[in-house]
């Protein structure tokens, strides 16, 4: 069938076979490959992907449930060359070690910051319950939600939404 998914404010249709994966459409057929599969089986949170707004884990999600939606992934959170908050705040607390649960980290720790800016840490613990980091023990990610959300009071910067941007076609039909 064909869809239209709008990734990171930019309209991307293709035909697409109904069981393709929303991760695989993202990564396979628009290139985008920032988000991550690290276990195709919903245990992770690599694949994490925000949908008009929700985190969703995008390896357990099909590419044709996302039509019409906005899809954000962490290519889309920062505008043009300025870092989102929650990326500045991963820099500055050096909340990652090997990267590869990062994308998922900062999309559902932005989610977190558009509903509740001042967030205790058992709040940020639990947002980022569903993902898993192998490096980190996590401390360091807790600190850098914290700091972003300092940084987001006080410059009230709470809008993660995605630029705006124009129609493409993502690449041939499956
Ligand atoms: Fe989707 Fe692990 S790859 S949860
Ligand atoms: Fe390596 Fe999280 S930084 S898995």
């Amino acid at each position: 069938m064909q869809i239209t998914v709008h990734i990171n404010g930019t309209a991307h249709t293709a035909e697409v076979e109904p069981r393709l994966l929303l991760v695989h459409f993202i990564r396979e057929r628009v290139g985008l490959t920032g988000t991550h599969i690290g276990c195709d089986t919903t245990n992770c949170g690599a694949c994490t992907v925000l949908v008009d707004g929700v985190p969703i884990k995008s390896c357990t999600y099909l590419a044709v449930q996302a039509n019409g939606r906005q899809v954000t992934t962490v290519e889309g959170m920062a505008r043009g060359r300025e870092l989102h908050p929650v990326q500045q705040g991963f820099k500055e607390q050096h909340g990652l070690q090997c990267g590869f649960c990062t994308p998922g980290m900062m999309l559902v720790s932005s989610a977190l910051l558009a509903d509740n800016p001042d967030p205790s840490e058992e709040d940020i613990r639990w947002a980022i319950s569903g993902n898993l980091c192998r490096c980190t023990g996590y401390q360091n990610i807790v600190e850098a939600v914290k700091w972003a959300a300092r940084r987001m009071r006080e410059t009230n910067d709470a809008d993660a939404a995605p630029a705006s941007g124009g129609a493409t076609s993502a690449s041939a039909p499956e």
